[in-house]
């Protein structure tokens, strides 16, 4: 059912006004002697055309316009101004204030119900068009989730792949991604940002599936020829990662060719110095670290807290940031929870 809202000072002509929406399928009329009323009612109501005297005692047919199309819902509503016959400037005016139509009064049965069914029609067309657009883009926001989710997907699978060639065990990764999202949060990145690194810093180590299982395996320490392969680890992953259309890939190749980078310029593989290097990496390197210290080794124990945060700090400034090593500590308790909730 379509609602029209009727208003006239006029109880004679709002009685006329009725009967003829009476004789419209699927119409129906509400009727308002008052434009104050009316004007009251369609704040909380909904309709589907205004037809609107335009003398009447205030606001009048020009105000009810203006007023009308002020109001949240009714910017689109159709409206139709009955005016006199000479009233042309006031049409005018009616026009730009957003009136739809006019009607010459006295009103013609024939006529109000042509202007009437057209403006319906059109309305109803238009309001057509607005339901599958809203269905249209609906589906794309849950395509887009797809695409997403499965991007993830992806990414958790390749980080699977790089757990088994790093040489310690899978939460370490799951920990180094967490830790870095601690440390990105204190630094004041954005939750985007901070999820963004969680999880691109698990494949850091991923290049390590292109170092000879001879060198990568090795008991015992590396000659300084197979350090060199060993450090080629930080180019390979950026090789298999770079060039993504994946924001994540694209922050987790940079996180490849950059974890060993150190603050001082000592790391490798460019010798990177200060910010040269990439936040990314900056903020890897220290949770890497980290991590490493405070975890088991085939060749060591599980160093304690402060023989760990000493390492840290003898650190500052030379391997690590010190802009990250402060928000590595700022963060230091959500990390020791991370650190007991992943504890492999
Ligand atoms: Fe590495
Ligand atoms: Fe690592």
């Amino acid at each position: 059912m379509m609602t029209i809202a009727i208003v006239d000072d006029n109880e004679v002509n709002l009685a006329l006004y009725q009967r003829v929406v009476a004789e419209m399928h699927g119409c129906t009329a509400k009727t308002f002697v008052s434009s104050k009323a009316a004007l009251d009612w369609l704040v909380s109501n909904a309709v589907d055309l205004v037809v609107t005297d335009y003398r009447m005692p205030e606001p009048d047919g020009l105000e009810m316009i203006r007023r009308i199309r002020s109001m949240n819902g009714h910017r689109d509503v159709p409206i139709v101004m009955l005016t006199g016959v000479k009233e042309r400037e006031t049409r005018l005016a009616a026009l730009d204030l957003g009136a739809n139509d006019f009607l010459t009064k006295p009103v013609d049965k024939v006529e109000f119900q042509v202007r009437a069914r057209n403006l319906l029609a059109l309305r109803q067309s238009k309001r057509h068009l607005a339901d599958r657009a809203a269905w249209l883009a609906e589906e794309v926001r849950k395509a887009t989730e797809q695409v997403r989710a499965r991007e993830r997907e992806t990414i958790h699978r390749l980080a699977r792949l790089a757990e088994y060639r790093d040489d310690e065990t899978a939460s370490h990764t799951v920990r180094m991604g967490n830790f870095c999202a601690v440390v990105a949060k204190h630094l004041g990145f954005s939750e985007q940002e901070q999820e963004r690194i969680l999880l691109a810093s698990p494949m850091h180590d991923i290049g390590k599936v292109g170092i000879p299982d001879e060198i990568l395996l090795k008991p015992g320490k590396l000659t300084p020829e197979e350090w060199e392969v060993m450090k080629r680890h930080a180019e390979i992953g950026a090789r298999i990662l770079e060039d993504s259309p994946s924001e994540i890939l694209r922050e987790a190749a940079t996180i490849a060719i950059s974890h060993h980078e150190k603050y001082d310029g000592t790391g490798y593989p460019k010798g990177l110095k200060g910010d040269q290097i990439p936040i990314a990496g900056r903020i890897c390197a220290i949770s890497d670290v980290f991590d490493a210290l405070t975890s088991k080794r085939p060749y060591k124990p599980a160093w304690p807290l402060d023989r760990a945060l000493r390492i840290i700090d003898e650190g500052n400034g030379a391997h690590f940031d010190p802009m990250v090593v402060r928000a590595f500590k700022q963060g230091l308790d959500e990390i020791l929870d991370l650190k007991a909730r992943y504890a492999s």
